[in-house]
């Protein structure tokens, strides 16, 4: 295997060498923000919303940009270009900098730190009906603002955990009222008994996830139509299929939860319709960025 490149404010270092300062505010603070994008064929899949996402993160979080929008596109594919990706995903992530330890922003000057790592994963799969995997509910007790991608993200470390530890994929959260808010790394849809396909609707209380508005954006073209709205731990548990989507797991079927099957604990119709959907897109994607 090639050695790995990261790409560390302005260098491009060996993955082993590449570090940030100590008083990097995203290791202190996590006041910071990331993405995480697919590539497949050496391409970025749904780049332009990724770097969409991103924009509104940093603008939300008062953080500067690092460099322009052209500019990162040219960095992360040449990051992607010296780790000799074909397919995996790459990571970006950018902070307020380094600086003595302080609460409150550190000067205007102060430049934001940028890191870019790439890293081959396995091979998409396309049999879907084995792809089928369990997850665990869990509380959300994360932060107010998760539409903003930071790098904050101790509940969901809690939370993957606790479903590693019980032989899971995933664990859904669940709010104070009862409503299933999204995966600790994905966004959660189901179909009812009445057929009809359901995930939560924008806000601040989820993440809009990249996959989730491209694979609506596909449907759209299909035909396929889902509600957009919130629903209950029952509500899931009571459904015929559920899945989850993310840049990592595209569209992963979900068969149980809390050990109790979904529908019939396989991978369901429209499931597999979907994840044949998104499928297409990936492969058709070129030179996305
Ligand atoms: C909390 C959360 N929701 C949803 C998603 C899915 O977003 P995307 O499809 O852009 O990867 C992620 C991805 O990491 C996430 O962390």
């Amino acid at each position: 295997m090639a050695s790995r490149i990261a790409y560390v404010n302005g260098q491009y270092l060996p993955h082993s060498e590449a570090a940030v300062h100590v008083e990097d505010r995203g290791y202190q603070f996590a006041d910071g923000v990331y993405e995480v994008i697919h590539v497949f064929n050496g391409d970025f899949i749904d780049a332009d919303p990724h770097l969409a996402r991103l924009e509104r993160s940093l603008r939300e979080m008062q953080l500067r940009q690092p460099m322009s929008m052209r500019a990162l596109r040219a960095v992360l594919a040449e990051v992607v270009r010296r780790n000799r990706i074909h397919e995996g995903i790459v990571y970006l992530q950018i902070t307020r900098g380094a600086w003595p330890r302080d609460f409150a922003f550190p000067p205007a000057h102060v430049p934001p730190s940028l890191v870019i790592t790439a890293r081959a994963i396995p091979r998409y799969r396309e049999d879907v009906e084995n792809l089928g995997e369990r997850a665990i509910s869990i509380p959300d007790i994360r932060w107010k603002r998760r539409d903003i991608k930071s790098v904050s993200l101790l509940p969901s470390v809690l939370g993957k955990q606790k479903a590693r530890e019980a032989g899971c994929y995933e664990a859904i959260m669940i709010d104070d009222d009862g409503f299933i808010t999204e995966g600790t790394s994905s966004n959660f849809w189901i179909v009812g008994q009445d057929g009809v396909l359901r995930t939560r609707h924008l806000s601040s209380d989820i993440l809009a996830g990249c996959t989730r508005g491209s694979l609506m954006a596909l449907m759209e073209g299909e035909g396929i139509k889902a509600i957009q709205e919130k629903f209950t731990l029952e509500d899931a548990l009571a459904a015929r299929e559920a899945f989850v989507t993310s840049a990592t797991s595209f569209v992963k079927p979900i068969v149980a939860i809390d050990d109790k099957p979904v529908g019939n604990g396989k991978p369901g119709t429209i499931t597999r319709t979907l994840h044949k959907l998104y499928t297409a897109h990936v492969k058709a994607h070129r030179r996305a960025a």
